[in-house]
C-alpha cells in the first residue's frame, strides 16, 4: 500500500486533534483513497515536554528536519501567529510541499500571496480550519457556490465569544469564569485577547472575504469590536427582555463592488436565524444570487472539529494531486 508522509507544525490543541484522528481513520483514509497516511514527523516550540507520539514520528524544534526530509509531501501547520509560520509554509512550497493550515491570523493576512505562491508552483492549500472550526464554509463557497455570486456573509465566527455570551447567559457566571471555561476546552487561543477583542472572527472575515469576493476590504476602515467589555448583568438584561447578544461579523459587496464589513456585539430578536446558535458552535450565513440564503452552523472550535476539517483538506489534497505525493 503506498504511504503519504506527512508532519505537523505545532502539537496543541489542534496537532493534537489532527494527529489522533489521522492514526484512527488510518484504515477509512486507506479505504477513501488507496493510501496510507502517516504522520512521521511533528515540530514544536519546546522539545523537552512530554508527547503523545508514537516511536515512528520524530519530534523536532527545527523546521529544516521537515523541509529537508525528501519524503515529506504534507505539511499540517497548527502554530500561532503570523511569523515563523508564514515563512514556514512558503518554504514549504518551494520545496514542493503541499500545506494544510488552522492558522488564521496568519492566513488573513498572507493568504492570498501563498494561494499564488502555491498555484505557481502547482501546489495544494488546504484552510477550511481557518474559520468557523468544523463548519466546511471554506469548501462551500469556494467550490459548491462556485457558480453563483457571494452578495453577503454574516456570522458567528469566534467559539469562544459565544460560547463566555452563552455561559453569561445561561450559567449567569462573570466574564473572566466563562473564559477560563473556554480556555480549558481549547478553544480560546493561548492568549486569549484576538478572541475577545473581535480580531479573531475579523480575521475570519477577511479569509471569507479574499475567498467569496476576490479581495478584501482596506482593514482600517473595517469596526472591529469585541466582547470584552460586556457584563453578566448586560447579557442577562437583555435575555429577559427577549433578547440575545451574539458576535456577529458581517461583510457585503455594494453595487459599485466595494466591500463593507463590520465586527462586534449586536442585540438580536428571537426570529433571527443567528438568536439560537449557543456555546462553542459557529454559524455562516451566506447569501447569493442564484440561492438565495444558505446557513451553515456547527462546532467552530476544538481539538476535533478543527483536526477534523484539516484532515477533511488531506483528504481533498490526495483526490487532487494524487500522483505527487508519493516521491519517485
Ligand atoms: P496551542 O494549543 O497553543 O498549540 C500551539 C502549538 O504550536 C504548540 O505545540 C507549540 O509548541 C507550537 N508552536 C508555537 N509556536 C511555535 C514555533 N514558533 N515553532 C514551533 N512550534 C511552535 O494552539 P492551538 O489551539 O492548537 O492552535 C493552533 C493554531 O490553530 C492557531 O493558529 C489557532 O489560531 C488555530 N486554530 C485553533 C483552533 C482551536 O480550537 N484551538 C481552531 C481553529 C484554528 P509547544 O507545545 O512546544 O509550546
Ligand atoms: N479561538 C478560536 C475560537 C478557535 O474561539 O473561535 C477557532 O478558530
Amino acid at each position: 500500500m503506498p504511504s503519504i508522509k506527512a508532519a505537523i507544525i505545532g502539537f496543541g490543541t489542534v496537532g493534537k486533534g489532527v494527529y489522533k484522528i489521522v492514526d484512527e481513520k488510518r484504515e477509512q483514509i486507506k479505504k477513501q483513497t488507496g493510501y496510507t497516511v502517516d504522520i512521521v514527523a511533528v515540530l514544536v516550540r519546546d522539545i523537552t515536554k512530554t508527547r503523545n507520539i508514537f516511536p515512528g514520528t520524530v519530534l523536532t524544534d527545527n523546521i529544516d528536519d521537515i523541509l529537508n526530509n525528501p519524503e515529506i509531501t504534507v505539511i499540517f501547520e497548527a502554530i500561532v501567529d503570523e511569523e515563523p509560520a508564514y515563512t514556514y509554509l512558503s518554504q514549504a512550497i518551494e520545496k514542493g510541499i503541499h500545506i494544510i493550515t488552522a492558522n488564521k491570523k496568519m492566513f488573513a493576512k498572507h493568504g492570498p500571496a501563498l494561494l499564488k505562491h502555491a498555484e505557481f508552483r502547482n501546489i495544494q492549500v488546504g484552510y477550511e480550519a481557518t474559520t468557523a472550526g468544523g463548519v466546511p464554509i471554506i469548501r462551500t463557497i469556494g467550490n459548491l457556490l462556485s457558480g453563483d455570486r457571494v452578495k453577503r456573509i454574516q456570522g458567528i465566527l469566534n467559539g469562544t465569544s459565544n460560547f463566555i455570551l452563552t455561559d453569561m447567559r445561561t450559567e449567569g457566571v462573570p466574564f473572566k469564569t466563562a473564559l477560563e471555561d473556554a480556555q480549558k476546552l481549547g478553544f480560546a487561543e493561548a492568549d486569549p485577547t484576538d478572541d475577545v477583542s473581535g480580531t479573531d472572527a475579523f480575521c475570519k472575515l477577511m479569509i471569507l472575504s479574499s475567498l467569496a469576493f476576490g479581495s478584501q476590504p482596506e482593514w482600517e476602515k473595517v469596526s472591529v469590536v469585541g466582547i470584552d467589555h460586556i457584563q453578566t448583568d448586560d447579557v442577562v438584561e437583555a435575555s429577559n427582555a427577549g433578547y440575545r447578544y451574539r458576535h456577529v461579523a458581517d461583510i457585503r459587496q455594494n453595487d459599485d463592488g466595494s466591500l463593507t464589513a463590520k465586527v462586534g456585539p449586536v442585540l438580536l430578536e428571537a426570529n433571527h436565524p443567528l438568536y439560537s446558535i449557543d456555546g462553542v458552535d459557529n454559524a455562516v450565513i451566506v447569501e447569493t444570487e442564484y440561492l438565495g440564503a444558505l446557513t451553515l452552523i456547527g462546532p467552530g472550535a476544538g481539538m476535533y472539529p478543527t483536526g477534523s476539517a484539516m484532515v477533511a483538506d488531506l483528504l481533498h489534497i490526495i483526490r487532487q494531486q494524487v500522483t505527487e505525493l508519493i516521491p519517485n
